[in-house]
């Protein structure tokens, strides 16, 4: 399947149109952002990290039973998907405090929460994306409230799926951000991307950061903890 026609650029991610009507194809980029844009950087190797993570993490939630938007992996950049309506949501889930959170409320990162967190973002770079509640989302008008019941079930299940393979791989599943799309039948499915842009990710055992904060707080080693959630993920069977 060949890349045809770029219709989107985003800050990590291109999408391209392809031969077929209901699917897209997704690149990944080297390209990291931090701060809505502020800070940028290329990091060597993230596109094809990037890219082998999801597909492994995508392809677990398929076997977890979550619909999801991938369809296959192309080549070490590219990725085939459904076409959907991104839902302008970013859905978040704590399990421990940590970032926007702990700077927030004033409470020590590493706390662990007593349950999951659910956290909703409004998508909007000019606004920041601001944190919001499902009132919210409702008066936006992005989302019914069927839809939202949908995406907290689904969101809840993945955060114990991924939570527990994780676990399996030495590895504390801190926090992380999805999104949501609509298929053209009204389906809602997890999209865009999981991976360590998208999550915190910190070692069992030296509780030493394998994610994308190595970048946003200048932490050094950025490739080298992406190649080791990407060693650690290929170890399942
Ligand atoms: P936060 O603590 O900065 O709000 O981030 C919560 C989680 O969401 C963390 O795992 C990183 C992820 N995230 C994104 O995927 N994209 C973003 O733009 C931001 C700010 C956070
Ligand atoms: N998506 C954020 C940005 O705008 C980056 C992040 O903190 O993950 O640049």
């Amino acid at each position: 399947m060949e890349k045809l026609k770029l219709i989107y650029e985003g800050k990590a991610k291109q999408l391209y149109t392809c031969e077929r009507e209901d699917a897209l194809i997704i690149h990944y980029k080297d390209d990291a952002t931090a701060f809505n844009g502020v800070k940028k950087a290329r990091i060597e190797h993230k596109g094809m990290l990037n890219n082998a993570i999801s597909t492994i993490i995508f392809k677990e939630m398929a076997k977890a039973g979550i619909p999801t938007h991938y369809l296959e992996t192309l080549n070490e950049r590219d990725q085939l998907c459904l076409k959907v309506h991104i839902i302008p949501l970013e859905v978040i889930v704590r399990n421990l405090i940590a970032g926007s959170m702990a700077k927030r409320l004033n409470i020590p990162e590493g706390t662990p929460s007593p349950r999951p967190i659910y956290e909703l973002c409004y998508k909007n770079d000019e606004l920041g994306d601001p944190l919001i509640n499902e009132d919210h989302a409702l008066a936006l008008g992005c989302v019914s409230e069927a839809e939202l019941i949908t995406i907290k079930t689904l969101t809840l299940r993945i955060n114990e799926v991924l939570k527990a393979l994780f676990d399996q791989l030495g590895i504390i599943l801190v926090d992380f951000k999805i999104e949501f799309g609509r298929t053209e039948e009204g389906t809602i499915v997890l999209a865009d991307e999981i991976s360590p842009d998208t999550c915190r990710f910190w070692d069992k055992q030296t509780h030493m950061k394998l994610d994308k904060d190595r970048f946003r707080r200048d932490l050094g080693k950025v490739e080298d903890a992406y190649q080791e959630i990407l060693r650690r993920l290929e170890t399942l069977n």
